[in-house]
């Protein structure tokens, strides 16, 4: 049999139109490059949408994965395997966690960490305590659970009628959330730095001030850290920098450096309620992920790769403010480590794609968080060369938006 020649045509005719991929088909990555069919160059610094934390085709990644490949597959969770135990006790001595629970992706992690919140509540203090506070342009997955959850409504509407006893706070405002939690809360869930919805980073007051409304009323608190999580903010997760210790995390993208993963971390006060036959997923914690995601960790949780971090926020920061002082359109620059916001000043607004469309044309792909915020998401071990070149690409793209505006 032949292979069949396609391309990005091919997609409007097969696939359900819920994505409009880039026009270029990438065939082939290597660290923090990418080819396309026409054997054209990319800069990364949009990894895979946080996920490519050691870039593309990383050796030990590839090495690991080979050899799992000659080894063991799959079981389902009828048995346990090798490497799942091993991420799990890399996990549970990395975290405040003592539990584990694998799936494939962020929105399964979420659904677990949901479904454990409502189930603890009925089982600790009854039925009537089932309220879930979420916050408002917060981002958690594309299942209907997580979609109510989120808050962004255009990502509901339509697929009602959504799961009940969901209500949304305003991020980084207790009063809002003073406003809401009751002892009918079960738990309260959060980003603690809002990805999707903009790049917003929790300030350390009112992520402490959630959890101390938590603790008043017994309600557990979730960190979804699926974006944050990995190395992705220059610590091991996000919450380690804060202080505040989450009752249950959620974690995916970077954990498998590209190899479908997710996690969901409890203490163990909680897990408990996730007991025999509560829940499951056929293909948790399955072999080839799980060492992939070992390896990942393994080389990510290490002071070199977690200060590394800090090293290229600072390159990215710098080069950024650079571009502003040449074209001033960047209101705020804003972010940690390698999650990296810049949103475009009020004339700009609603322009975010157009810049995403003119770095591809120059040979840079990057992210949009929202209409008006450009997201970069790179590998956490991007050469400081590439950044370089990245933001040079940048400069191009950003140059040639403006002159057509003015044109
Ligand atoms: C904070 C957060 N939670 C959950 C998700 C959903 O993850 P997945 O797409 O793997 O289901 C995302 C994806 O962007 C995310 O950023």
């Amino acid at each position: 049999m032949t292979t069949q020649q396609v391309n990005r045509a091919l997609f409007d005719d097969v696939m359900v139109p819920n994505y409009n991929p880039q026009q270029m088909v990438p065939v082939r990555g290597a660290g923090s490059r990418v080819w396309d069919q026409d054997n054209n160059e990319y800069i990364d610094f949009a990894g895979g949408i946080a996920v490519n934390a050691l870039g593309h085709c990383h050796p030990e990644l590839v090495s690991v994965l080979k050899e799992q490949a000659d080894t063991l597959w799959h079981l389902s969770n009828v048995f346990t395997n090798e490497p799942a135990l091993r991420l799990a006790k890399k996990l549970t001595d990395a975290t405040f966690a003592d539990k584990v629970f694998f799936c494939n992706s962020g929105a399964e992690a979420n659904e677990a960490a949901f479904k454990l919140v409502r189930k603890y509540s009925y089982d600790n203090f009854g039925a009537e305590k089932n309220e879930i506070i979420s916050f408002k342009q917060g981002f958690h997955g594309r299942t209907l659970f997580t979609v109510s959850v989120g808050g962004q409504p255009k990502y509901r509407e339509g697929f009602e009628p959504a799961p009940g006893a969901i209500e949304h706070a305003e991020f980084n405002n207790l009063d809002s959330l003073k406003a809401l939690i009751s002892d009918k809360t079960c738990g309260v869930v959060l980003e603690p730095t809002q990805g999707e919805g903009g790049v917003i980073p929790g300030n350390a007051e009112f992520l402490k001030g959630v959890r101390e409304l938590c603790d008043q009323h017994n309600a557990l608190l979730v960190f979804d850290e699926v974006q944050t999580g990995v190395g992705r903010t220059g610590h091991l997760y996000a919450y380690m920098e804060s202080g505040v210790v989450p009752d249950v995390l959620t974690t995916a993208k970077s954990l498998g450096g590209g190899f479908p993963i997710g996690a969901m971390l409890c203490s163990d006060k909680v897990a408990p309620s996730l007991g025999f036959g509560t829940h499951g997923s056929t293909y948790g914690g399955n072999p080839l992920a799980c060492a992939v995601a070992e390896k990942v960790l393994d080389i990510i949780n290490t002071p070199e790769v977690l200060s590394g971090v800090a090293t290229r926020n600072a390159i990215f920061n710098e080069e950024l403010n650079k571009l502003n002082e040449r074209f001033g359109i960047f209101k705020e620059v804003r972010g940690s480590g390698l999650l990296i916001g810049a949103e475009l000043i009020e004339a700009w607004h609603g322009k975010a794609g157009e810049f995403l469309a003119a770095a591809r044309a120059e040979g840079l792909m990057m992210l949009v968080a929202g209409p008006n915020v450009l997201r970069f998401a790179p590998s956490l071990i991007i050469p400081e060369a590439d950044i370089r070149e990245g933001m040079a690409k940048l400069a191009e793209a950003i140059a040639k938006v403006v002159e057509a505006a003015e044109a």
